[in-house]
């Protein structure tokens, strides 16, 4: 069986500066697998390319029996690829249904049938209480479940999450977990990049880690946390358990 996510050989360079460097990998569906590096590893620009919002320098992103790296952001989506932003991108002004029901409309026949199912998706990401609440004075880890929320409106087979738990409390940061842990059962297939190790190595199945736009490893959390090549670039630098 093909990969739902295919990458070969990517490479991005911005003028001067490679920011992801001959980096393959794939991901089969029903998979949770962990993206990991350092700041600056290129982590987000590996999702810029998966999504459209950047074409790559070389390279081809295969998704789901298609080649995507030269298709539109909505056409990427339209297939059934969405992904969330590192920084939240609420529509400010608008309720939190509203900024759900957006992404719906990319499967929904019919307002009615949009807004019933952003409601269905507010209840996955434990939002259904705020559905009326304006965007821009939620929380941020409410923020960060809209976000969630926004790119599993459009009903997608594979969702990249780019740090969906920075920045949140250990109790935030579970309740985030036990909604992606759920997200494989209900069909959705998940890429994330994540700087929080307590979330990593207990969702993912599989850990890719990236050092200076490369590929240095690739595995179990458990092999991951004993590569030394892994630990010498990351896992020994830094101690955000709880970050
Ligand atoms: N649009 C851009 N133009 C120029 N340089 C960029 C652009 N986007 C990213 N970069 C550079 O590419 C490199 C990789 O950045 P990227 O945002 O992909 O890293 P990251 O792994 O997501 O880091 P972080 O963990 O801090 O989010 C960095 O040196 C960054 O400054
Ligand atoms: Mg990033």
């Amino acid at each position: 069986m093909s990969a739902l996510l295919e990458v070969r050989r990517l490479a991005k360079q911005f003028g001067g500066l490679s920011a992801v460097e001959d980096v393959s990998f794939a991901v089969e569906t029903g998979e949770i697998v962990g993206l990991i590096g350092p700041n600056g590893a290129g982590k987000t620009t590996l999702f810029e390319m998966a999504s459209g919002f950047q074409r790559p320098t070389r390279g081809e992103i295969w998704f789901d029996g298609t080649r995507i790296d030269r298709l539109s952001t909505p056409a990427i989506c339209a297939r059934g690829l969405a992904r969330t932003f590192q920084i939240v991108r609420p529509f400010g002004d608008m309720t939190v249904l509203d900024n759900v029901i957006v992404g719906a409309f990319m499967r929904a026949p019919s307002p009615k049938m949009a807004r019933a199912h952003a409601a269905t998706i507010l209840a996955q990401v434990h939002l259904a209480g705020r559905c009326d609440q304006v965007a821009r004075t939620l929380t941020l880890a409410d923020r960060k479940r809209l976000e969630m929320a926004k790119a599993l409106a459009t009903g997608p087979k594979l969702v990249l999450l780019d740090e969906v738990m920075a920045g949140l409390t250990r109790v935030e940061t579970d309740e985030i977990m036990e909604i992606v842990r759920a997200l494989p059962r209900a069909g959705v297939t998940i890429l994330m990049v994540e700087h929080n190790m307590h979330a990593v190595m207990g969702l993912s199945d599989r850990v890719i880690v990236i050092h200076h736009g490369r590929k240095i490893g690739e595995g179990s959390p458990a092999q991951i946390a004993e590569n030394p090549a892994v630990v010498a670039a990351y896992l020994g630098g830094r101690d955000d358990a709880d970050a």
